[in-house]
């Protein structure tokens, strides 16, 4: 039994009652009887607290199963990174549109967006529905590194790697980016990485050269590349672990 909504950190006993016939007391019973597997392990006490993806079976029923999903998506060009807009179409709506997409609908549903791109910039966008995971990705302190290629409409120089390096500021927010890695590609294409994602940061840092972005493309997040036989609008199942490995301390 599945369920769109990716519940919380519940207690085994209160789940128990309210997801089967037996009051709270026969719980009691069934957990002393060892009906009860969380995870393929018995569960005896009743105060256990169920993490979101534990399983739960009762006398080989199972009564609750939440499968972790972590995707990688090629977001394609012109699609907003949400899973519901009323007037834009979202990664959602292109996810529910793929015929490979592996999900079911309420597995769909649950998913949630782990740091977005602009409408304009295409390349590796994650989803889930293990919001622990994306919380650690997403705090500020997390410093994953963050790969775009970009194209500029004028001719890049040697001035821009050392102004990236510095940092920027923003007056509008009051901060300095962080340092930023930037590498000359060809005469208009640089590779940038950053460890951090203000709002239209690539945009604005180039801004301050004149300098328009025409196009922008994630490669990379972390250790995980945009697989590359990913057309854009695909996506696959990841390994998390991939994107955790590329986390900096300093
Ligand atoms: N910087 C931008 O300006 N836009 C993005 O989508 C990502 C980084």
């Amino acid at each position: 039994m599945r369920s769109a909504r990716m519940p919380s950190r519940t207690r085994l006993d209160r789940f128990l009652a309210a997801n089967t016939r037996y009051s709270r007391r026969e719980v009691r019973l069934l957990l002393a009887q060892g009906r009860v597997l969380v995870n393929t392990e018995q569960a005896t006490a009743i105060n256990q607290v169920l993490e979101p993806f534990d399983t739960v079976v009762l006398d080989d029923v199972c009564l609750r199963q939440h499968e972790a999903v972590y995707l990688a998506m090629n977001k394609p060009l012109g699609v907003v990174s949400a899973t519901d807009d009323p007037q834009h179409r979202t990664v959602l709506d292109v996810l529910r549109e793929d015929p490979q997409c592996p999900l079911e609908t309420d597995l769909l549903a649950s998913l949630h967006i782990v740091g977005r791109l602009d409408k304009n910039t295409s390349g590796l966008l994650l989803l889930t529905n293990d919001s622990q995971w994306s919380e650690q990705l997403m705090q500020p302190d997390s410093k994953i590194p963050k790969v775009y290629e970009v194209t500029l409409q004028h001719p890049l120089d040697e001035r821009y790697a050392p102004a990236f390096a510095s940092g920027m500021h923003f007056s509008y927010e009051d901060i300095t980016t962080r340092p930023a890695q930037l590498e000359i590609l060809s005469s208009h294409v640089a590779r940038v990485t950053l460890t951090e994602g203000r709002y239209h940061q690539i945009k604005r840092m180039f801004g301050r050269f004149r300098n328009p972005v025409v196009a922008l493309h994630r490669c990379a997040i972390g250790s995980l590349p945009l697989p590359a036989e990913l057309e854009p609008g695909c996506s696959q199942a990841i390994n998390p672990a991939l994107v955790d490995s590329g986390l900096t301390t300093s």
